[in-house]
Parts: C-alpha cells; structure tokens; sequence
C-alpha cells in the first residue's frame, strides 16, 4: 500500500444522515476529514444533527484524545446535494431501496469532480447493479459499514467487475486509517456478513417459532458456545427485524429457500415489534435496556 492511501480524503460527504450516515460521518470527522452530510429535508436534518451532536459526545465520553466541539466543527448538514461538489469521497447511506440509490449516487455523481471517489453503504443490494447506472463505475465500490459505526471492527469492501485498483488501494487506505480492518469481497447477494450472519439469524428464529429453546437460550447456545459477542437474536433487535426482513426477502429471491423469512419474523414486523427503535424485538427494551 503506497503512503498516499493510508490516509483519508480532506473533504468527505455522507448522503443520508441516519443511523448509518451519521456513524459514518462521525469516523471520518474523528479521523480529521471535513464532513458534508446531505439530508432529504430541514426535520431530517435536524434529526441527523442532534444523532451527530449525541454521536461525537459519547466517542469524547470514552475517549479523552477525541475533542468534540473539534470534531464537531468539521460537521456540516445540509440539503443541498450542491454541497458536495468539493468532496474528494462520497458516501452514500440512504434506505435500502433501489431507486432511492440510485438517485442518490446519480445526483452526486453528476456534481462531484471526475476524481472524486463514490461508494455506497448497502448491506445487500447488488452493487454490480448500481455501478450500471453510473457514468464512472470504475470510481465507485461497496463500503459495507457495521452498525454502530464507531466501534465496530470491520468493513465490507465490495468490488464490482469495473471498480479500479486504485479505488481498491485507496478504499483499503481509508478504512486502515479509521482504524478498521477490511475485507475484500466480489460484489455477491449478501457480501460475506449479511449472508453468513442472516442464515443463523433465520434459523434461530425458526427454532423459537418451533419451540425448541427460548430466544435467550438460543442466544446464549451462540454466545457461551461459540464465543459470538451477541447472539442472534439480540442482533437482529438491533439491526432492525424490518432490515431484516427485507434483506432475507432479497437472498431467498437470490439465492434460495435456505434464506425464507420465518414466519415470526413476518408477524413481528407487521406488529411493529421492530427491535431495540420500536422498543420490542425479540427481547423487551421497554426499560431502556
Ligand atoms: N442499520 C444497519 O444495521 C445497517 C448496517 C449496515 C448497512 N446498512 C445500510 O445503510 C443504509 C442506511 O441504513 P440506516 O440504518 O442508516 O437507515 P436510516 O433510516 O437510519 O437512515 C437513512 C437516512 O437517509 C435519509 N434519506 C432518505 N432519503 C434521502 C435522500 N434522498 N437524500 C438524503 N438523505 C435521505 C433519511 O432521512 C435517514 O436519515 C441502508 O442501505 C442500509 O441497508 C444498515
């Protein structure tokens, strides 16, 4: 890896200012870059603000060397995609929805500098795919982010037949120097994480649906047994089961009935019962826990 890569672009924009969009800008604001993050309207900007604010003050809570109102400063949110028009790297994070990213990236690809470098944070739509809709698919991979952002250790790098080795060095660069470790994967339904972390997730729940343990001994079987951080379930409350959901839709139309949503999981998601947001999951989260 040249010297060049292991550093991160001076100016960074992150389109969609949410769980993921407002991780995201945060690690590249600790690590130094000025962040633009782009908003679909004044509310959600505001929201994106205040997860920013909330964000930076906890990294500076754990972490004496982070100085928040430094981190801060190199903050922006805006609505205007024109904003981007300096950024060396854009990041987009907007719902896993088709044409949503598509608009996203077409939109920043039409502002950015030819130079500059475009990625997308999906978790599971085919990024093949998207880099058909652009004019530069050489300039443009996956960067599949965890949830939360900050502490999380690994990166998806996802390239597509056209993405150059140059964006290939370079995106290794840019994780290295947020202090993540990357992976490289060739642009498949469900990357390595999203297909190897789902299949036990969905089975898990078929367990419960037929009685074979309780969602907390399912959980404990990974934790204790296997050495896993959380158990399945626990992760799929914090994913989201509706993201859940939609990405196990996606792979049993992709790769087959071994990703068929379970049917809990359908009635959950009807019920609202969306996971640690709705405050109900698989396990209660009304006492904040
Ligand atoms: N939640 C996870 O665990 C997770 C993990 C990895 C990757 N992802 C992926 O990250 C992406 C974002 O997920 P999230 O969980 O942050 O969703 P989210 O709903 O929390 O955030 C999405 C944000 O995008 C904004 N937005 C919507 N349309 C927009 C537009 N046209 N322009 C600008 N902003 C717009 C919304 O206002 C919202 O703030 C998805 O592709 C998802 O699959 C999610």
């Amino acid at each position: 890896m040249t010297a060049a890569s292991v550093s991160l672009p001076a100016t960074v924009g992150v389109i969609g200012g949410g769980r993921m969009g407002a991780g995201i800008a945060q690690v590249f604001a600790q690590g130094g870059s000025a962040v633009t993050v782009i908003e679909r309207d004044a509310d959600a900007a505001a929201s994106a603000r205040a997860r920013l604010a909330d964000g930076v003050a906890k990294a500076a809570a754990r972490d004496a060397a982070i100085d928040a109102e430094v981190v801060l400063a190199r903050l922006v949110v805006s609505t205007l995609y024109a904003s981007l028009t300096d950024c060396a790297l854009v990041v987009e994070a907007v719902p896993e929805l088709t044409d949503l990213k598509v608009d996203a990236l077409t939109r920043a690809e039409s502002i950015i500098a030819p130079s500059a470098w475009l990625v997308t944070n999906t978790s599971s739509l085919s990024v093949e795919g998207l880099a058909d809709r652009l004019q530069r698919p050489e300039r443009f991979c996956g960067l599949h982010f965890f949830n939360p952002v900050p502490p999380s250790a690994l990166v998806e790098l996802v390239l597509t037949s056209r993405s150059s080795p140059e964006l290939t060095d370079a995106a290794r660069g840019w994780v290295a120097a947020l202090g993540k470790t990357p992976i490289v994967v060739h642009d498949a339904p469900g990357f390595a994480s999203s297909r190897l972390g789902l299949v036990i997730a969905l089975e898990a729940m078929r367990m419960l649906e037929e009685g074979v343990a309780s969602a907390e001994d399912i959980d404990a079987a990974m934790v204790l047994g296997y050495r896993h951080a959380t158990g399945p379930l626990r992760t799929t409350d914090l994913v989201g089961l509706d993201v859940r959901l939609g990405i196990a839709e996606y792979l049993h139309a992709a790769l087959g009935e071994r990703f068929a949503p379970p049917q809990i999981l359908r009635d959950k998601v009807a019920a609202g019962e969306l996971g640690r947001k709705s405050g109900r999951g698989f396990f209660d989260y009304a006492d904040g826990a």
